[in-house]
């Protein structure tokens, strides 16, 4: 195959923090020598209590654990505000675009650290703890930052619910970490439409008894119903609390938030991030991988509900002092120009998203980006699913204009930041790769049995050794942590994903290798919208699968078993389909629902996916061995019926 390979700027070599010789220098150090490789790059934080131990941990399930500079403490809103008071108090920390283009905001690092000392005084006037969880459950607005760091002020624990899910979703992982507060807003704003997330909370609340307190931060003016004793204003609450908020001493190992993400099984994990090593992590990766300089205004279009959001919105941008965009709305709202109006409005220098907003940009043409002129623009991120080259070519020749360096960063909710991308002045280029690990990570290509292959193979991804950013547990099931991640290939951590690595050793990442989808660069666990489905009461059985969608990268193909005397036709489809969404959120709409007579089954009764998967990807002549079911004859039903476009 002919590979577009693009090599390092002279530009790029000369500016960037990390040339090609100091990526070979730093990385084999990091692997021959991680205790004084990391004992000297964690001097980029503050810390309150040194730490004399570095890296304490294991894989092998006798000593199985995960800590990293563990005798240390710190405080993480303080690393990310107070020492940064001094020197840039007065530069922007947040630049906010509101949904509406004529609404932003700027807000200082003073600014900054006032509101959040003043948050927290009211988390604690609410008698959160340290230790304690808080969920918060907000729109893209100023606050929700404010509300996270509140949290790390006092040591709370915070679980952010992406603001897309569903009452019932909501209720699920408010009631699974015991959340004492919930921090929302009146409604949130997208696209021009109104998200009622506070009646989204009082629905929630009607599922669950976890929570006694509820804070409510103004956003639409919305009519909204407070119940008294439980609910709160925000604004009323922030003039009866002092201003000042010492920062509390956290061990290096104590938790910093939850967050909620979906496997292969069962309901949403919790996965756990702790202090020292996480902040680390998030910063390092952010001056390296987008060698951000003093000054520049960077952008993550995430979400502050997804990892995404809290690694690269937050923890990283604001422990490295940085200037960092928050947005509100779409990327199509008002216009498909949305997103590079923001670039000129504020002088983006470096921009971040996924590869479906790309996708869903380029479908649209050229002239939306012409209109605009990008030209503080001089590098670009990718990030959340695999980016296709020609997506990548798009956003590199018509957004970057040939001139910026794409940052494809692979890695997941489970690793706290970047794990596999280039370096922008020391990684060549291919559209569709990610490249080369980060410090301190080894990533290696096993056979199903567990086999490491060497040299240019296909295989499962899975990391060899712990790194400071890691996951240290699922909240309150420590013992499915191990058996998700570790149980798999013993002595590694096994990622999910399959990958390709070629002859010159660039990483390929080829998707989810169990029944996780990705959509739109959403994870999406199958065994969860099943669950959705088999909910409703004419459904008996339900199968979910991923299939191939432009926009995407995957979509949601649900093969439907419905109760004996059930009549599946397109008033029950889309009764599903508003079902689905009820239950779990927009984002797991289904895209194709198939009622199916049957599945195909093994004769102990196991769903064989395989088949269901070639079924929805239009793969009929590959489906393979079928003699093994219990009813082969299934299969010509679900072929003959299969849905060949959406
Ligand atoms: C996928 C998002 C290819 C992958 C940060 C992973 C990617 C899952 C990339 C994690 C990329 C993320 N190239 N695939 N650059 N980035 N993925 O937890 O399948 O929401 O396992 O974290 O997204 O999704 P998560």
């Amino acid at each position: 195959m002919n590979q577009t390979v693009y090599p390092v700027s002279a530009e790029w070599r000369q500016r960037a923090y990390v040339d090609a010789e100091a990526y070979a220098r730093l990385y084999a150090q990091s692997l021959s020598d991680p205790e004084g490789f990391w004992r000297e790059q964690a001097q980029r934080l503050d810390w309150i209590r040194p730490f004399t131990q570095v890296k304490d941990t294991s894989f092998d399930e006798a000593d199985f654990g995960i800590r990293w500079f563990a005798d240390g403490s710190l405080n993480i809103a303080a690393n990310c505000l107070d020492r940064h008071l001094e020197t840039q108090g007065d530069v922007p920390a947040i630049l906010w675009a509101g949904d509406d283009p004529a609404e932003s905001r700027t807000i200082t690092y003073r600014e900054l650290h006032a509101e959040v000392c003043r948050f927290a005084n009211v988390l604690k006037a609410k008698g959160v703890r340290r230790g304690d969880r808080v969920t918060i459950y907000m729109p893209m607005i100023p606050e929700a930052a404010m509300a996270m760091l509140a949290c790390a002020r006092i040591g709370a624990i915070h679980s952010v619910v992406f603001a897309g899910f569903s009452p019932e979703s909501l209720a699920g992982r408010v009631t699974d970490c015991d959340s004492s507060v919930i921090i929302t807003a009146d409604e949130g704003l997208r696209g021009g439409r109104k998200i009622p997330l506070k009646a989204n909370v009082d629905e929630a609340l009607g599922h669950c008894t976890a929570c006694a307190t509820v804070i409510v931060v103004r956003r639409t003016g919305g009519p909204v119903t407070m119940v008294p004793g439980r609910d709160h204003w925000y604004h009323e609450l922030r003039e009866s609390v002092p201003a000042d908020c010492p920062a509390v001493e956290m061990g290096a190992e104590d938790p910093l938030f939850i967050l909620y993400t979906s496997g292969s099984t069962g309901k949403p994990k919790g996965v756990l991030h702790t202090t020292g090593g996480y902040l680390l992590w998030a910063a390092l990766t952010h001056h390296v991988v987008f060698d951000y300089k003093p000054g520049e205004i960077y952008w993550c279009a995430a979400d502050i509900g997804w990892v995404t959001g809290h690694s690269y919105i937050v923890y990283g941008p604001l422990a490295n002092g940085a200037t960092t965009v928050m947005f509100e709305g779409v990327p199509t709202y008002p216009d498909f120009s949305r997103f590079w109006q923001v670039v000129d409005q504020f002088g983006v220098n470096i921009f971040y998203t996924a590869p479906t907003a790309i996708r869903a940009l380029m479908r649209e043409g050229d002239e939306w980006v012409r209109k605009a002129s990008r030209s503080s623009l001089r590098l670009l991120g990718s990030v959340g699913e695999p980016i296709n080259p020609e997506a990548w070519e798009w956003y590199y020749s018509v957004v970057g204009e040939r001139r910026c360096p794409i940052m494809d960063t692979w890695w997941q909710t489970e690793t706290g930041g970047h794990m596999i991308t280039p370096l922008p002045g020391a990684i060549p280029l291919k559209p569709g790769s990610a490249s080369r690990p980060f410090f301190g990570v080894q990533p290696q290509v096993v056979d199903p049995e567990g086999r490491v292959l060497e040299g240019a193979v296909e295989g499962n991804l899975v990391i060899a050794d712990s790194w400071p950013g890691q996951m240290r547990t699922v909240w309150g099931d420590h013992e499915r942590f191990f058996q998700t991640y570790f149980s798999t290939y013993p002595g590694k951590y096994f990622t999910g994903d399959g990958c390709r690595r070629d002859a010159d050793g660039d990483y390929w990442i080829t998707g989810r290798v169990d029944d996780v989808i990705n959509v739109s660069g959403h994870r999406m666990g199958t065994a969860e919208v099943e669950s959705a489905l088999v909910a409703h009461a004419k459904v008996a059985e339900a199968a979910v699968v991923g299939m191939p969608h432009d926009i995407k990268g995957q979509g949601i193909y649900a093969y439907v078993t419905l109760n004996a005397n059930e009549e599946g036709d397109d008033a029950l489809r889309a009764e599903l389909v508003r079902w689905v969404r009820h239950e779990i959120g927009p984002i797991a709409t289904p895209d194709v629902i198939q009622f199916a007579p049957a599945l195909p089954k093994t004769r102990s009764g196991k769903i064989m996916r395989r088949i269901l998967r070639k079924i929805a990807e239009d793969a009929v002549d590959q489906l393979g061995d079928i003699s093994t079911l219990a009813d082969p004859g299934v299969v010509d039903h679900l072929v003959a019926n299969r849905h060949r476009a959406i």
